[in-house]
């Protein structure tokens, strides 16, 4: 990597601004209900700590639309991070404000305190200067370890480089050079496996990843507009009218590009869009009338799996079918096993496809487990991230 990383810099003494992106999924009771992001984080806290830094962690929760909303607290989390390691995180009530400035000019060296949500003042995601200068005031230095939200130019993620020397933290540099490794240096057969609603969100990745993949599965939502491309009748099943073309330009190039881009040959649908929906298995291409796509079928996961068991190289972005129904998470976790279960460099991205393999305790198994989401599929598809361009050259 050709920026500077925390370990280019004396942090002994210093106020630290770390931006982490603790961006974590809060349920009904404020309980987290996956803390992998949190934990992704402490080998850079703990680094500084141990180096005698006073650590200054920043993030964002959910979308407050620059507006204070408890519901967006940070306070679970700063609570969560305690535990985890085992030493007192103070909670500041506010991100400039008295409480921000008070807590951190009282730090001594080793002292962590978490500021409350970023995104609760609309100057955030305007990355306006004024406000970046503000979050800029309370450190000597700054760390970006937010990879997921490294794809926003935001204040706190970029315009705050402009005001104090910034330098990639741990978790950065293990994505970057992880998913890097993935794609440069990738190992025949590369199979690529991608998922989620919309092939708009994937058109990047898949442009980029077709000159380099052996091999494209594809499944959730996003393989309708595929099959609705090649005349397949989709009855209620969700797909993008409008990216039709698109899909179809897609399979030309795989084709002329010698790649084999498969699709799902059979679907598990549901008459009504429900974790509860009563549910059969059809051929993917003859959806009976009011039924939808809910997970691919088990000939399509045999299909699959035949291709992931050969492979040499991983990459896997977005879920396989609805998995925020239990009932239709099946797919998914198959894919997840299997990947799992080779000796394959793999990358595993997205919120759902993670989850599968944490659920299952394969994370162990799977060579990168990535934070991002939308950061990651930005970095695939070769794009320059606002949030590592700001950072120091070497
Ligand atoms: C994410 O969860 O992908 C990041 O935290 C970014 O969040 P955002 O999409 O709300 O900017």
């Amino acid at each position: 990597m050709n920026k500077k990383t925390f370990k280019d810099i004396d942090v002994a003494g210093k106020r630290v601004f770390v931006r982490v992106d603790f961006n974590v999924p809060i349920d009904e009771n404020n309980k987290i209900a996956d803390d992998t992001r949190i934990k992704a984080a402490i080998p850079t806290i703990n680094y500084l700590v141990h180096q005698g830094a006073k650590v200054i962690l920043c993030s964002h929760l959910g979308r407050p639309d620059g507006m204070v909303n408890p519901k967006y607290s940070l306070a679970p989390v700063a609570k969560r991070l305690q535990e985890l390691l085992n030493r007192p995180v103070k909670m500041a009530t506010d991100t400039i404000g008295e409480s921000a400035k008070k807590l951190t000019s009282e730090m001594q060296d080793g002292d962590i305190v978490m500021l409350e949500n970023v995104r609760f003042y609309k100057e955030e995601e305007a990355n306006d200067d004024n406000f970046a200068k503000e979050l800029a005031s309370l450190a000597d230095v700054y760390v970006n370890d937010a990879f997921g939200t490294a794809h926003r130019a935001h204040a706190s993620t970029a315009g705050i480089a402009r005001h104090i020397p910034a330098v990639a933290g741990f978790l950065m540099c293990k994505e970057i050079v992880s998913l890097s490794k993935a794609v440069e240096d990738a190992e025949p057969p590369f199979v690529v496996i991608l998922g989620g609603a919309k092939i708009s969100d994937k058109i990047g990745v898949i442009a980029k990843l077709l000159a380099k993949a052996n091999v494209i599965l594809i499944g959730g939502a996003m393989a309708n507009t595929f099959i609705a491309a090649k005349g397949g009748k989709l009855s209620m099943s969700r797909y993008e009218k409008d990216k039709i073309d698109v899909a179809k330009q897609i399979m030309e190039e795989a084709e002329k590009l010698n790649v084999k881009l498969l699709l799902p040959v059979d679907v598990v649908v549901a008459n009504e869009f429900s974790p509860t929906a009563s549910s059969k298995v059809v051929d993917a291409y003859n959806i009976p009338d009011g039924y939808q796509g809910m997970d691919i079928g088990p000939k399509t996961r045999k299909l699959f799996k035949k291709e992931i068991k050969k492979a040499k190289t991983i990459v896997w972005n977005g879920p396989l079918g609805v998995y925020e129904f239990k009932k239709f998470q099946k797919g998914t976790k198959k894919i997840a096993k299997a990947v799992a279960k080779t000796d394959a460099m793999s990358v595993v991205g997205g919120g759902d496809s993670v989850a599968a393999i944490t659920e299952l305790g394969y994370a162990s198994k799977v060579t990168h487990l990535s934070t991002g989401g939308g950061a990651t599929l930005k970095f695939l598809e070769g794009s320059v991230l606002p949030g590592v361009e700001m950072l120091e050259d070497k």
